[in-house]
């Protein structure tokens, strides 16, 4: 066992029981979570020989911005559950390898005191969307405040959308501000409120939890810069579709006008060169970010990115590949579920 897989297990050895439910469960019978890191095992890959690869390019850009992978952090609350230092700890540990992070809404109230500490680090925040809009501007002046990059707008979450509420975090690092409340997410949002806000700010609005085709076409109608494709990491509605099977409608609802990131059960190098072959512009991953922080702190995190990193590089060279731009729909094909000798066994 290596990579992530093994990273999670000494995560488990270390969180107390509370939070690693709080980190590890789906909802109700947790089907979509399950479903999630399978759905990409799933798909088979076809690589190309001879093709005179010896080095891999992986450096890309995201909404104009330089990341040395394509994979950035998902918003995660509760960092400071896995590491003291919660939020600084995670940004340090992803600026050593080289991306970004989308810090969760919960860091709202601290973002300016964060900016302060991490000067010119670029930061994606991530925002839920509040019924007042008098609110809402208070909101847009605070992330105004932190420059950040872009707003990632999370649009498939309900204040009792969890089977449980989420633990409170244990301690923050100083100078924060206390636990977020859920009063400012408006469950209610309209896709009305997303052409308010992309028109409201500078700031290009990501909106994350698209998972059909024609919803992908309204946030684009609506002013949206950018798309994730997401179930919430299977946290909110159970047997939701996974997002391998979501990936290609959304990519086709974008038509090629805004960039399409997808998060969800991303644990290999393999999985990333899938997704992108699917036509997502990059992915994000949450859970490993809090299996590293928990495992070693910063250093967790970089060597969680390094090793996703090599494998992608590995998986490159073996499907004859040498940049991101050549990773293409003919890479993968579905695996297990077309195999001749499972339908021989069903068939006889
Ligand atoms: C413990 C936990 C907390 C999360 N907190 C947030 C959050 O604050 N904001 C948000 O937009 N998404 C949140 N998500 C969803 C993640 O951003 C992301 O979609 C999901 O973790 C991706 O799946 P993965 O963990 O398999 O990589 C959370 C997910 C988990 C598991």
């Amino acid at each position: 066992m290596t990579g992530i897989e093994d990273l999670r297990e000494r995560a488990r050895a270390l969180l107390d029981p509370e939070t690693w439910q709080y980190l590890e469960a789906g909802t109700d019978d947790g089907v979509s979570a399950r479903w999630a890191t399978d759905a990409w095992q799933q798909l088979a890959l076809h690589p190309r020989i001879l093709r005179g690869v010896s080095e891999t390019r992986v450096a890309t850009e995201v909404l104009g911005t330089q990341i040395a992978l394509p994979v950035m952090i998902a918003p995660n609350g509760r960092a400071t559950r896995y590491c003291g230092d919660g939020e600084l700890t995670l940004l340090e540990g992803a600026q050593a390898a080289g991306t970004l992070v989308i810090l969760p809404s919960s860091v709202i109230p601290s973002l300016p005191k964060l900016r302060v500490l991490r000067p010119s680090q670029p930061i994606w925040q991530q925002l839920y969307m509040a019924g007042d809009r008098a609110i809402m501007r208070d909101i847009l002046g605070t992330v105004q405040e932190g420059r950040v990059g872009a707003i990632v707008l999370t649009v498939d979450l309900i204040p009792d959308g969890r089977a449980a509420p989420p633990p409170p975090p244990p301690a923050f690092w100083e100078g924060s501000d206390p636990a977020p409340s859920f009063d400012r997410l408006y469950s209610g949002a309209s896709i009305d409120d997303l052409a308010w806000l992309c028109a409201e700010t500078t700031i290009p609005v990501i909106v994350k939890g698209v998972l059909r085709g024609d919803d992908a076409n309204l946030c684009v109608e609506a002013g949206a810069a950018g798309l994730i494709v997401s179930n919430h990491g299977g946290n909110q509605l159970d047997t939701a579709v996974n997002v391998v099977d979501a990936l290609p409608s959304v990519v086709a609802g974008a038509g090629g006008k805004i960039e399409v990131y997808v998060d969800g059960g991303v644990r290999r190098g393999t999985s990333v060169l899938k997704a992108l072959a699917l036509g997502a512009r990059a992915v994000l991953v949450g859970r490993p970010a809090s299996y590293g922080l928990a495992a070693d702190g910063a250093e967790g995190v970089t060597g969680m990115l390094q090793s996703l990193e090599a494998e992608l590089r590995r998986a490159m060279m073996l499907c004859g590949v040498s940049s991101l731009d050549g990773i293409e729909p003919s890479l993968i094909g579905r695996g297990m579920v077309d195999r001749p000798s499972d339908k021989v066994g069903q068939d006889s």
